[in-house]
């Protein structure tokens, strides 16, 4: 028998499930080129040339060991070279021995949470979220309260965030760029949250750890900036990737990092490397580790994303729909013309076009897309958004 809790959650994240099974059927009955899927969030460039040299040159050097078990940690020179890039990038310097290298930011996060966590301990979770956010959290026993961010900015809420925090609250778990709105939560506004999680440890006497989650980091556009957060945190724990920025997310590559004045941060490292083997990773893939310390200040060529993402926005605005263009990230989130985005998605599936409705990031009234499909498929969908528009009376 399955677990009920394992049941209940796979019933809660089933929306990106049904648009995936619904495309599934789509392109069964009128051919793939003729569905517009735009549900899943797939980075879909090539890593850059660095990274592919860096993972033949390894591979020929056969060195001895090379795919040995290591500490749960990772390998102390790819700790290094994560943490010299952290250090030039916030100012902060971070020792080697505050990152531990992780499988993808999600094997961060988890490993954070297990280490955090005791059952019931309260983790506050902006909405729009990252849905598998619920699972982090509650696979360690923890509750998730959800907070909404403001609606049009989707930035954090800071008078609503120090409402709900209580001497229960073990952390408070953040995405800059954001899934799914393509938000990046200005300086001035992560600087009000410190303030206000500073004094609510005061006041309770307890130590509340921000954990970022920063995998979109790199993937800016217009020129944005993306303020560090080791510069404005001082209990913090990084969760990052290389999935999106290097475009490596099959190869799980990761690092978690402890901010050094963090409270408690020896201890929390040494329950973070516990983590990785307790949860069952044992250690992050050894291979990319070596491939990430030779590659770290490689860069992906964005400008398809750029070009894809301007694509998009144009069909969309030409069609009538209102979208503020996101500062990065891989997604729009678009306001739905009837608040039920449910039933608009159903309406969208009905002339071919895949889209998650916001209730699955629990944020009804939008709907997501990304822009990681091809061109073709962007500008093939533009007659289908033309007559969804014209179903709802949009203006063009
Ligand atoms: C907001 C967010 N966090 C974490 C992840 C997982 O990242 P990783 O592949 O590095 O585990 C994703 C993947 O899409 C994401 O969108």
């Amino acid at each position: 028998m399955i677990s009920k809790r394992v049941v209940q959650s796979m019933q809660n994240s089933s929306y990106i499930r049904r648009m995936f099974e619904e495309g599934i059927r789509l392109k069964q009955i009128h051919g793939a080129g003729n569905v517009y899927d735009f549900s899943l969030g797939n980075p879909d460039l090539e890593p850059p040339k660095e990274v592919t040299e860096a993972l033949k040159a390894i591979v020929a050097e056969a060195r001895p060991g090379l795919h040995s078990y290591m500490s749960n940690a990772g390998y102390p020179e790819t700790r290094a070279a994560v943490a010299g890039k952290l250090s030039r990038v916030s100012g902060v310097e971070i020792p080697a021995a505050n990152v531990l290298m992780t499988v993808g930011a999600a094997g961060a996060m988890n490993c954070a949470f297990h280490s955090l966590l005791d059952a019931g301990d309260e983790v506050v979770v902006l909405a729009p979220y990252f849905v598998d956010y619920l699972n982090y959290v509650a696979n360690h026993g923890g509750t998730p309260v959800i907070v909404a961010c403001s609606p049009g900015t989707f930035l954090p809420d800071v008078a609503a965030i120090a409402a709900a925090l209580t001497p229960r609250t073990k952390a408070v778990l953040l995405n800059s760029p954001n899934n799914p709105t393509g938000a990046i939560y200005p300086e001035s506004v992560l600087r009000a949250l410190a303030d206000a999680l500073a004094a609510a440890e005061k006041r309770f006497g307890t130590s509340i750890y921000v954990v970022s989650d920063e995998p979109y980091g790199e993937i800016v556009f217009d020129g944005a900036t993306v303020p560090a957060t080791l510069a404005i945190f001082r209990n913090l724990i990084v969760a990052s990737s290389w999935s999106k920025s290097l475009a490596l997310p099959g190869e799980r590559i990761g690092f978690a990092c402890v901010h050094p004045l963090a409270d408690d941060a020896k201890e929390l490292l040494a329950a973070m490397a516990y983590a990785i083997r307790a949860l069952g990773f044992i250690n992050a893939p050894a291979i990319f580790q070596r491939v990430i310390e030779r590659s770290i200040d490689a860069r992906c060529d964005l400008a398809s994303y750029v070009d894809r993402r301007a694509r998009l926005l144009t069909v969309l605005s030409d069609a009538g729909f209102t979208c503020t263009p996101p500062q990065g990230a891989l997604y729009l989130f678009v306001k739905s013309p009837e608040p039920d985005e449910v039933a608009f998605s159903a309406r969208a599936a009905a002339h071919r076009v895949l889209v998650v409705p916001g209730v699955a990031f629990g944020y009804p009234g939008y709907f997501r897309l990304t822009y990681c499909v091809s061109m073709k498929t962007i500008e093939d969908s533009r007659a289908s958004w033309n007559a969804i528009a014209a179903e709802y009376g949009l203006k063009r």
